[in-house]
């Protein structure tokens, strides 16, 4: 039995559906267990691209069975639609997804007002998904949360809907001068929503913890990424929830004696999405050319992402917070043209040199990172499928990475397809 969990290392988008795509096939379930639909989880299999928002990446897999956690924000509208995209192209689902009853629910007025807040903040903008995120959690948190197991009760949902909406219209009207929710047609649709998750509902908790007692293999698969974190990351430029391995256990309701392994997933390079500090963010155009070749747009909100160098001192904060095993590193290829790569190794902060990233915003704003830097290995990687078929620059320079960050490589990646990926023998 090998239960694993899967962190984004840097800001999000390291590319971890691949990789958990790659490794569903070792796993019976896969489990979402924070966030929601401002996650985008892309996988390419045989050309066709999926774009995952709140159902795991593992559902590609036939037989592999998914959860929603209790720790992920659901909007049922998102969700019936991932189903629905995942019926049209050919993929049976049947029995194998599996809802938490106690997941909180995105309402429309929460996307409306994590919209308005975001105006709001004028030039300090968090720049987030407009999914309704923080608002939900807002919510969940403050104990005026709508959960998925109220979708099923008219009491439940007409009481919470219409104290919910004393407030929230009160806000909606007077402090942001926008029209109101009516109660009743949010009632009706969110029981209609109920009667469609139904089938998937149930307690998601239980459901693990049978599992792992029967020695099934679970694999948890975090979204965004750990410097999103809401307590470690970059605050306020950060999601609302806790993205880091921890996480999987509050989220979906197991022990962390259950859990063997945790996989910190990064790209070959850095990058970022939304505003907040990014010490090594390129904005030439060194930058411009990663975003190029690496095709930085994101899943979600198809915003350009912010790309920089490989920043080991973020890393091993990554590794500090995750207690990583290991690491699979993502998008090799992209860097395949590139005569001269850079590593951040320490930053300087006020004339002095620091190697732990700042936990002050104003600081993390303010270091200049230090950099070593080595040869490019100016061919194609793509093709590679052992370490030892990777250009000795290239393999120098992943043992680099994990060398200063102090975590063996599990994983690489060099292209989007499901094969193209090399595992390390001792893995
Ligand atoms: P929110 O999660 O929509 O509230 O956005 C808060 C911050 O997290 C913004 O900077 C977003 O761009 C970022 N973010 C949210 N989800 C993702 C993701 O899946 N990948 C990368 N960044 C994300």
């Amino acid at each position: 039995m090998a239960n694993r969990i899967i962190i984004g290392a840097q800001w999000g988008d390291e590319g971890k559906a691949k990789i958990v795509d790659y490794l569903t096939e070792h796993s019976d379930i896969v489990v979402r267990f924070q966030g929601g639909a401002n996650a985008g989880h892309t996988v390419i299999v045989k050309g066709t691209k999926f774009i995952f928002h709140l159902i795991p990446a593992g559902i590609m897999h036939p037989g592999k069975e998914c959860v929603i956690g209790n720790g992920v924000v659901l909007d049922p509208a998102q969700f019936l639609k991932e189903l629905k995209e995942i019926s049209d192209k050919g993929l049976d689902y049947a029995g194998r997804v599996f809802l938490s009853d106690r997941a909180t629910i995105v309402m429309p007025y929460h996307i409306a007002l994590d919209q308005l807040r975001e105006k709001m903040r004028g030039n300090s903008k968090i720049g987030t998904t407009g999914r309704g995120i923080g608002p939900a959690y807002m919510d969940k948190v403050g104990r005026w949360g709508i959960r998925v197991g109220d979708l099923l009760s008219v009491h439940a949902l007409s009481e919470k809907v219409t104290m919910n909406l004393e407030e929230k219209n009160a806000l909606i009207t007077k402090v942001f001068g926008e029209k109101p929710f009516n109660a009743e047609k949010l009632i009706a649709d969110y029981l209609a929503f109920g009667e469609q998750l139904k089938p998937y509902i149930t307690d998601t908790s239980v459901f693990l913890a049978k599992a792992a007692q029967n020695g099934k293999n679970l694999l948890f698969e975090g979204a965004q990424g750990t410097m999103l974190d809401v307590d470690h990351g970059t605050y306020p430029f950060v999601t609302s929830s806790n993205t880091i391995a921890g996480s999987a256990c509050c989220g979906s309701g197991i022990g962390p004696t259950h859990i063997h392994s945790v996989i910190g997933i990064t790209k070959a390079y850095t990058t970022r999405v939304g505003n907040g500090p990014f010490p090594t963010e390129l904005t030439d155009e060194m930058g411009e050319r990663i975003r190029n070749v690496g095709g930085e747009y994101g899943a979600t909100t198809g915003r350009p992402r912010r790309c920089g160098w490989f920043d080991a001192v973020q890393m091993k904060k990554a590794h500090q917070l995750n207690g990583f095993t290991s690491l699979a590193i993502t998008k090799l290829d992209v860097l395949d043209s590139f005569p001269k790569m850079r590593i951040c190794t320490s930053y300087t902060l006020n004339g002095e040199t620091i190697d732990t990233f700042p936990g002050n915003i104003d600081e993390c704003a303010a270091v200049t990172p230090v950099y070593e830097e080595m040869d490019g290995w100016n061919c194609s990687t793509s093709a590679a499928r052992e370490f030892s078929d990777l250009p000795e620059k290239a393999q120098r320079y992943l043992e680099r990475l994990s060398q200063l960050v102090g975590v063996p490589m599990s994983l690489v990646s060099v292209g989007p397809e499901r094969d193209q990926t090399i595992v390390n023998s001792d893995f």
